[in-house]
């Protein structure tokens, strides 16, 4: 392929990725699955230090570990939220909430309380067939996180690439010592994000928002 045309690719994969919120049941090739992860090792990381690892969970032990989630979250109640540790300025406030408003008209459509589908459905990794769980060994920074992040971007727009769809799950890390217990994940690894990973269901209504940016001036300063 030529390098242009690549170039256009990955364009074209960054302004349609998007976080997709029901899957359908279909399972995942194991190899591609494979080749995801193989391409989203291509990160960059601190002195090359590839500090993630990926555990990868399907079949009857993702709906265990669903199932587990659930438990969580209805015993508990942990509500997704990004686990501000200060009150948010109101910029960021605004923009969390324009987006659930924006969300709203599509749950509405479907007759779900828009809590209860988004807490439940992250536990539930929206019905996705494939549940990535990126780790990172306790004896890094929080610095490192930053390389995950880097990570899991390549992985979501590899994913794209592969006609796959995904959506980051945060919300589980509030029950990270109950996955941690059930997968049997080492208490020196820190569960830093999971990912949703399979086929878009394209009926179920919320798969057709697509959130807003704010005009990247807003983001950006100039020191000339
Ligand atoms: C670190 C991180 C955690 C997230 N956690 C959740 C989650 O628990 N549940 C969920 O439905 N979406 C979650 N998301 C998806 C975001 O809501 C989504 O990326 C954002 O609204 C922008 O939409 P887009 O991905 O479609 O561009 C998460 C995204 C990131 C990057």
């Amino acid at each position: 392929m030529e390098e242009k045309e690549q170039v256009m690719d990955l364009l074209k994969a960054i302004k349609a990725r998007k976080s997709i919120r029901a899957f359908k049941s279909d399972p995942v090739p194991k190899e591609t699955v494979e080749e995801i992860l193989r391409l989203s090792i291509h990160a960059p990381s601190a002195i090359n230090l590839q500090p993630w690892e990926f555990i990868v969970v399907t079949g009857e032990e993702r709906e265990r570990l669903s199932r587990r989630l659930l438990k969580a979250y209805k015993e508990k109640q942990i509500a997704c939220s990004p686990g501000n540790v200060k009150p948010l300025p109101k910029t960021y406030g605004k923009r969390g909430a324009k987006t659930l408003e924006l969300m709203k008209p599509f749950f509405e459509e479907m007759k779900v309380d828009i809590n209860q589908y988004i807490n439940e459905g992250s536990c539930n990794f929206y019905g996705a067939p494939v549940a990535i769980l990126l780790c990172l060994d306790d004896s890094f920074p929080h610095a490192r996180l930053v390389d995950m992040g880097i990570a899991l971007g390549y992985l979501v727009l590899v994913a794209h690439e592969f006609g796959l769809a995904t959506c980051p799950i945060g919300l589980i890390l509030a029950y990270e010592n109950e996955i941690k217990d059930l997968l049997n994940i080492p208490e020196n690894k820190n569960v830093a994000i999971g990912v949703a990973l399979g086929y878009p269901n394209p009926e179920v209504p919320i798969n057709r928002f697509k959130s807003h940016r704010d005009d990247f001036k807003k983001f950006v300063r100039w020191i000339e």
